[in-house]
């Protein structure tokens, strides 16, 4: 990919190729400026790739907007429209009615403790809880795939661990495609059925990794042998490179 023609043009991702498979959790990390969010944005359709092609149970597709729902790094929340209602969001713009919108909206919020909040507007929220919000607006929209921007990277460690135990219980329960982006090593493994690490600009995928982890998968595996060797991996891919930043540790 590209961006611009003449000598100041940026290629940002080159020799790009993967599969993703129907329910996986697939997760590309790597360092800031290497791609990721370029990527993201032509699995969604947002960006036409300058070469290549991107494709959909082996078809080229006509708008590959309708197969994914896409959440992007900020949490994007409207802030004079209530939780409820901002949750609701994703189904409103879809053409549900609003009703039945704020009705799936409520039960959501619901489902995952959030119930109480629903009439507050985002200001009133922790980070913690408007980052559940949104990612709850993204899965109340009825897609296949969820593409993930760095969800969890403006939170501080103990509620992004939280996050990520809930991301996972959520994923298990519904069991839907998920491409996520991060540039933290050990959110990438726990999360994860395959791992892509990506290179500097122009980005490039460095090692595919499968996480053979056993799942429901508990806070504490980050301390068994497998995960270190598993983080020992991607950190090497990465080192080759010299592109491991504070942020990635
Ligand atoms: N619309 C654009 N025009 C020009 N350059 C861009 C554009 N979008 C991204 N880039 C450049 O492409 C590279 C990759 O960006 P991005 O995909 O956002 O990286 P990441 O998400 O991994 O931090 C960066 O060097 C960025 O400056
Ligand atoms: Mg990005």
């Amino acid at each position: 990919m590209t961006f611009g023609s003449n000598e100041e043009s940026v290629q940002a991702v080159v020799d790009t190729s993967f599969n993703v498979t129907n329910r996986e959790f697939m997760t590309i990390v790597g360092p800031s400026g290497c791609g990721k969010t370029t990527v993201l944005n032509m699995l969604a359709g947002l960006l036409e790739p300058t070469t290549g092609r991107i494709l959909v149970d082996g078809e080229q597709v006509e708008d590959r907007r309708k197969y994914s729902v896409y959440m992007f790094q900020r949490d994007l929340l409207l802030p004079w429209r209530k939780i409820v209602d901002n949750v609701a969001l994703g189904i409103e713009i879809l053409g549900t009615p609003r009703r039945e919108c704020r009705q799936m909206a409520q039960e959501i919020l619901e489902r995952f403790d959030l119930g109480q909040f629903a009439s507050k507007y985002p200001g009133q929220l922790s980070g913690g809880m408007r980052q559940r919000a949104a990612l709850m607006r993204t899965l109340l929209c009825p897609k296949d795939i969820l593409l993930l921007d760095e969800p969890f990277g403006a939170l501080d460690a103990l509620t992004r661990a939280g996050m990520q135990e809930w991301l996972l219980q959520v994923w298990e329960r519904d069991h839907r495609t998920v491409v996520f982006i991060t540039h933290d090593i050990e959110e990438a493994i726990f999360l994860s059925d395959r791992v892509l690490v990506m290179s500097a600009r122009p980005g490039t995928i460095k090692l595919e990794l499968e996480i053979d982890l056993p799942r429901p998968r508990k806070r504490t595996i980050d301390t068994s042998p497998e995960f270190n060797e598993l983080k020992s991996q991607v950190r090497e891919a990465i080192y080759e490179e010299g592109l491991v930043t504070d942020e990635m540790e």
